[in-house]
């Protein structure tokens, strides 16, 4: 057949058939600009200050508030199967230990830096990320420290939460990750760091787009981190504030943040994408957060989904809108599913 006889008989433009660029399972991995690896997932960690402690908690599936003494049982088999990095979240549940400022968060003797240097010493290749914040410690529940009218005393708390993520980094702590959301943290951090000589070796997370939603409920559950009083509107941005979220993540960069997270994920993949053009020489982190990882579980319990596929094109959504590290519950679960044919 001469080429123009069979150009005439085909009517279809060469540009309309895609199909041939993902009709292999190898083809449509090549489609993804950023695959999904096990060095990009961070697993959260509860510690509590009951040593033997390995509690379920109802509201987040498959989520233990675990106890120092019981925490190389449990990491043993996740770094075995490639787990790099975990954020580990102190959960003082001793009556009397929580108090206006907060003192509890870096006792020596606390859940989180003791669980440091457990684990240090224990798995001395997983990185440590510490969130640096006050409400599970304060007796009030908020963020930072308060003035008498219940509002945040912004120079207070950022003193005060810089002397806890500069103690965390002494303990051992690779990187701190303040999620308090109150203005000009990340200046007084870094200040600290380099004033104690730390600031070499210690990475600044930024929360700095941290939006007050619904979806934080399981991990307050969690944490023991509820307000006893209002919400935190006040300081987590609104979750219509694209702008305002623009402008944190612009401030955070400008105070030395050195990676950014995003959070919640999966409503805010527009900021991600922000965040991603904004902070274009930072690594960019989605938090799926509690109240989401809760959702698909529930959804999939109901069998509206299936927990695998979902969790797949979730945390690609992610990459996609241009995330390079996840904080995710579901990292165990990732740990399987990437050994497996997908
Ligand atoms: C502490 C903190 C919270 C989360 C991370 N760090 C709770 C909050 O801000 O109320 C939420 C994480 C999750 O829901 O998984 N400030
Ligand atoms: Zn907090």
């Amino acid at each position: 057949m001469h080429t123009a006889e069979f150009l005439e008989t085909e009517p279809t433009e060469i540009s309309s058939v895609l199909a041939g660029g993902y009709n292999h399972p190898l083809l449509r991995q090549w489609q993804s600009e950023r695959q999904l690896t096990k060095n990009m997932l961070i697993f959260p960690l509860f510690i509590s200050d009951n040593p033997d402690d390995f509690t379920e908690i109802d509201s987040l599936p498959n989520i233990n508030r675990i106890g120092v003494h019981r925490l190389k049982d449990y990491l043993k088999p996740l770094v075995a199967k490639g787990l790099r990095s975990v954020i580990l979240f102190g959960v003082p549940l001793i009556p009397g230990t929580k108090d206006p400022v907060g003192t509890a968060a870096d006792d020596p003797a606390g859940p989180v830096i003791q669980g440091i240097k457990f684990i240090r010493e224990s798995f001395p290749e997983l990185y440590i990320i510490c969130d640096v914040c006050l409400c599970e410690y304060t007796s009030h529940g908020h963020c930072g420290v308060l003035y008498d009218d219940g509002t945040i005393n912004r120079e207070l708390s950022v003193s005060r939460l810089a002397a806890v993520a500069v103690n965390y980094a002494k303990a051992g702590a690779h990187c701190v990750a303040p999620s308090d959301m109150i203005d000009g943290r990340i200046r007084d951090i870094k200040r600290g760091l380099i004033n104690a000589n730390l600031a070499h070796k210690t990475f600044v997370l930024s929360y700095a787009a941290k939006f007050s939603g619904n979806l934080y409920g399981p991990f307050r559950d969690a944490a023991c981190s509820a307000p006893s009083d209002g919400d935190r509107k006040c300081y987590q941005l609104p979750p219509a504030g694209r702008g305002l979220a623009r402008r944190a993540l612009e401030r955070d960069m400008s105070e030395g943040a050195d990676g950014i997270i995003v959070k919640p994920s999966t409503f805010y993949l527009d900021i991600m994408r922000d965040a991603s053009e904004i902070c274009k020489d930072l690594p960019i982190c989605a938090y799926h957060v509690s109240g989401e990882y809760a959702m698909l579980h529930a959804a999939a319990e109901k069998g509206v989904v299936d927990l695998k596929t979902i969790a797949f094109e979730s945390h690609q959504g992610f990459l996609r809108a241009g995330a390079r590290l996840i904080i995710t519950y579901l990292a165990p679960e990732f740990l399987d599913w990437l050994d497996e044919e997908n």
